[in-house]
Parts: structure tokens; C-alpha cells; sequence
């Protein structure tokens, strides 16, 4: 199989050494490679890859939502989202899919398979693509009560009105979130604050949290990043980031192989590679 990912900067991905351990796990001969290009190259980039003998190829940054012009078809979430991250190749047809909301829930799941009950009370941290598709995940799991904040909050705002959630979720401040976090059984942290050079911040305090919340960031580098550290001091289930990165990636190699993978067959291999 002919795979590999487009996107700029990508020289430090990850994406190449999980699809060669998931290639070689199940006996297809295959490739990875990595298409940098930077914004003047991505149009012949892309003319290159719809004449090629590529299967798929994964998208990131900056290119997620600019590809999709260049597709034949989207899958629900894709369209819904406006966002792609990954492409199947049917003999030069491509069709789009969205597998990060999907391999955010799936990650919580592994880890804690009382999560996402339609019950539950969710925040989320950010409004940024990965909210955006965490939050159309969570809305599929049949979860209702996904309350948003920012610090700008018009952007929440229109993140729960895109995702036609207005009924019953609310735009927060920042600080407006603070206040009453004791009513939350899952808190989400999305944006980029607690990686370099933000590391030793966090966007919220934590304090009147409860024990049985789990706080979960998607940052993987530190794999305990501050306000990890900070629900671990207040007694809160930790959820770390490194689990959503996996099973995105699982989702999309079931997309082009058909095969499916559970994560715990690679997650330790692939802690100590993240070290
Ligand atoms: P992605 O698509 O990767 O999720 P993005 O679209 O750049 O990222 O969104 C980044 C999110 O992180 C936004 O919610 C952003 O807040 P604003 O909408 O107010 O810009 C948030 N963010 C990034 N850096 C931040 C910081 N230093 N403090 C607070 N919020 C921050």
C-alpha cells in the first residue's frame, strides 16, 4: 500500500512510524512517506497525488480545510466539520474523511468505558478544528450538554451554533467557566496552552472540580501538562493526550486497509517511542 501524509512543517511527525508498525502488524507491504510542501507547492502537490498509485495519505496543518476542493466526496463528518484529515485514493477518485473526533472518543473509551453517557456534563476548552471535532464526536455519542469556553468567546459562540447545539449548550468565558466547574463529568482541554512555549500554563484553574471529573487534555508533549498536573493535586481521572494522535491514526488506516487495529496492541511501543 502506497500511504503517507501531506502537511508543512511535518519532518517530526509521528504519523510515519504508527502506520509502519500498523502496516507491519498486519502483513501489508507498504510505504509512508511525507509530502512537505509549503502553500505555493500544495496545488501541484496535490495534481502529483491524484495521478499517483496512493491509497490514502493523511492532511494536517495548514491544509486540513484547503483540500477539500481538490476532493470528489467528503464523509459526514468531513462536511460537517469543513475539515479533512484524512483521504482515500479509489484510482484517483478521493474522498475525505474527519477520523479526530472519532479517535478522541474512541481514547477516552479505552481508557475509562463509563465516559460519554448521554447524561453526562461536558466542557470543553478552545474552539479551534480539534474542538470543533471533538465536539461533533461527542455529539454522535449521544452526549447533549457540551458547554464551550474561550477566550474569545464569540468564537464558542459560533462553534455551538455551526454544530446546532444552541439549546443546550452555553459560550463561556474563561472565567465564567472557572466558577462553576463542580457540575462538569468531563472536562476537555483542546487549545495548544501547556506545550512550548506555554508550557507551565494552564487556561483554567481547576479548583471545586470534582473527584469523579476526568480531566483530559489533548496536548501529548509533556504527556502531563500542567493542568493535568493540577487535576492530578485535586483528585480528578486523568485522560492524557497521546491516545487521541493513536486512534485517529487507527481510524484511518481502517479507512484504506479495512483492517482494524485496538490500540492497547501498540500503545505501550508507542509510549516509549513518544519518550
Ligand atoms: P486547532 O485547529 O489546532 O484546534 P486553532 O484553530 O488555531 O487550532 O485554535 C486554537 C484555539 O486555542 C483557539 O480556541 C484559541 O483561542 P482564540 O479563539 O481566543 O484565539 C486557543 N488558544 C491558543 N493559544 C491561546 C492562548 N495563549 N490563550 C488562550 N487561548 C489560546
Amino acid at each position: 500500500m502506497q500511504l503517507g501524509l501531506i502537511g508543512y512543517p511535518i519532518a517530526h511527525s509521528l504519523s510515519p512510524w504508527i502506520h509502519h508498525r500498523l502496516l507491519t502488524m498486519h502483513g501489508i507491504e507498504g510505504e509512508y512517506s511525507l509530502y512537505e510542501c509549503n502553500p505555493e507547492q500544495f496545488p501541484d502537490q496535490m495534481e502529483q497525488l491524484k495521478g499517483s498509485k496512493i491509497n490514502g495519505f493523511n492532511v494536517t496543518v495548514p491544509y486540513k480545510e484547503k483540500i477539500i476542493p481538490y476532493l470528489d466526496e467528503l464523509d459526514e463528518a468531513a462536511k460537517f466539520l469543513g475539515a479533512v484529515n484524512t483521504v482515500k485514493s479509489d484510482n484517483g477518485r478521493l474522498i475525505g474523511y474527519n477520523t479526530d473526533g472519532r479517535g478522541y472518543a474512541a481514547s477516552l473509551l479505552n481508557q475509562y468505558d463509563d465516559a460519554l453517557k448521554s447524561s453526562d456534563k461536558v466542557l470543553i476548552l478552545g474552539s479551534g478544528g480539534a474542538a470543533r471535532g471533538i465536539f461533533y464526536a461527542l455529539l454522535k455519542h449521544g452526549v447533549k450538554k457540551i458547554n464551550v469556553a474561550n477566550r474569545t468567546v464569540e468564537k464558542a459562540q459560533r462553534v455551538i451554533e455551526d454544530l446546532q447545539a444552541h439549546s443546550t449548550s452555553s459560550a463561556l468565558t474563561l472565567q465564567q467557566a472557572e466558577e462553576d466547574l463542580s457540575q462538569y463529568d468531563l472536562i476537555i482541554q483542546t487549545t495548544s496552552v501547556g506545550m512550548a512555549p506555554e508550557k507551565n500554563r494552564t487556561l483554567i484553574s481547576l479548583t471545586g472540580i470534582n473527584a469523579n471529573t476526568i480531566v483530559s487534555d489533548i496536548v501529548y508533549r509533556p504527556k502531563k501538562t500542567s493542568l493535568l498536573k493540577e487535576a492530578e493535586r485535586q483528585g480528578a481521572r486523568l485522560h492524557y493526550g497521546h491516545g487521541m494522535l493513536l486512534n485517529q491514526a487507527i481510524l484511518a488506516f481502517e479507512i484504506w486497509s479495512g483492517k482494524s487495529t485496538a490500540a492497547s496492541r501498540i500503545m505501550t511501543a508507542f509510549e516509549e517511542k513518544l519518550k
